[in-house]
């Protein structure tokens, strides 16, 4: 029986299926410095790579697992897949690790037995037992994932699943490898999971999905409600197509909301004890690292990380959160990591925001060159998209100077 994590495990996959996105491409360097600032952030397991792939990510997953996975560090984990070759190299990069996991997998859905394994049901168990036992003579942390289980049949996938974990995987991880799922399926294949196999005791059940219908995260978080206690993800959602479930969405989804998840992982519902292990003012600096060197621009209304995830344009919305931040904040933006959130002077902004602004910026005027100010800058505002501070001095310096 393996204990159960009274948190949430966070494996961030950003150096491998991150990686994976079209036009992203990382050298060893910038592995590394991510690696280390996921160290920082405070993830359970990173996965540095596909060590089998190429000389260059064996290198990187080695140099990561040396010094990033250092005592006290976080767990380093290699792809493989359900191969001896692949799971050799992993093994071997991992070597330095404190911690090490080989993360091995096979397809299951009938897909991909027919088009491109080309093998058997019963072939496809016999490899998933024969190589996760392999993966166990390395290490004794081994995950296991039937690739495409989203649209795997669920008495094939219990079966494989069931092999698996006698063979001695201790994570066995659902992957919607094509974001096929909704939350209700995905949900429901988490719980008939737990109640179809038999030793699912044994291992910790971890979830892996794409973002080709932009439901991996709302996937993800029913999947906790049914039993998953692993998350796989990367920073700003990249990977793959569209990418996989972002880090940063399900961190402060399962933070901001914690009392309604609170039950579904056994505690009080008023326990403000955090449900992960990430530092969450730690999240904006690692979304801009990531962004910066894999050249993956974030949008600017990406939840969390965008550039306007905190920002305030119509004059409604600024005049309730300066006169309390709750009325149309969720959450802090220093909670992220940002020194605050953003009031942005436009044509839509009220008298309020722009006296505020202006206090901030040292300026004490009277009500007559408030009034006569304000006039002048909802002029501007009609011709400019945003009011800077350098079009605020210029207007409220020519109107004090007025005789
Ligand atoms: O999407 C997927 O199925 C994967 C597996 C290797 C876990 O990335
Ligand atoms: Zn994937």
């Amino acid at each position: 029986m393996t204990t159960q994590p009274d948190r949430i495990i966070i494996f961030d996959t950003t150096l491998r299926d991150g990686e994976q996105s079209p036009g992203a491409s990382l050298n060893g360097e910038e592995k590394l410095t991510i690696a280390r600032q996921l160290a920082r952030l405070g993830v359970d397991v990173i996965e540095a790579g596909f060590p089998y792939a190429s000389p260059g990510d064996f290198e990187a997953v080695q140099k990561i697992a040396e010094l990033v996975g250092v005592e006290g560090g976080p767990t380093i984990c290699g792809l493989a897949r359900a191969t001896r070759a692949d799971i050799e190299a992993a093994a071997k990069a991992l070597k330095p690790a404190a911690k090490g996991r080989i993360h091995t997998f096979i397809a299951t859905s009938d897909i991909h037995l027919e088009y491109k394994l080309k093998k058997t049901r019963p072939e496809v168990v016999a490899i998933a037992e024969e190589m996760v036992a392999y993966a166990k003579s390395f290490v004794d942390d081994v995950e296991f994932s039937p690739e495409d289980a989203g649209r795997s049949d669920p008495e094939f996938l219990y079966e494989v699943l069931t092999k698996a974990i006698a063979a001695g995987a201790t994570t066995i991880n659902i992957p919607d490898t094509v974001g096929y799922t909704t939350p209700g399926e995905f949900g429901a294949i988490i719980r008939g999971i737990k109640e179809n196999v038999p030793n699912i005791d044994d291992a910790i059940i971890s979830v892996h999905g794409h973002n080709d219908l932009g439901l991996a995260v709302a996937n993800f978080l029913e999947a906790v409600k049914n039993g998953a206690r692993q998350l796989e993800c990367t920073i700003n959602g990249i990977g793959e197509r569209a990418g996989n479930a972002a880090l940063e969405e399900l961190v402060m989804a399962l933070h901001v909301r914690r009392q309604y998840f609170n039950p579904f992982l056994g505690r009080p519902a008023d326990s403000q004890e955090s449900l992960t292990n990430i530092d969450t003012r730690q999240i904006y600096k690692t979304s801009r690292l990531v962004s910066n060197l894999t050249g993956m621009f974030v949008q600017p209304n990406k939840a969390i990380v965008g550039a306007n995830a905190f920002a305030h344009e119509s004059g409604i919305h600024q005049d309730g959160v300066l006169k309390h931040k709750q009325t149309y904040e969720i959450m802090d933006a220093q909670s992220i990591g940002l020194t605050d959130n953003q009031i942005v002077l436009g044509k839509l902004s009220g008298r309020h925001a722009f006296a505020s602004r202006l206090k901030e910026l040292g300026f004490d005027l009277s009500d007559t060159e408030l009034n006569n100010a304000f006039l002048k800058f909802k002029t501007v505002a009609d011709k400019k998209k945003e009011v800077t501070d350098w079009d605020l001095e210029s207007i409220v310096n020519a109107e004090i100077q007025q005789p």
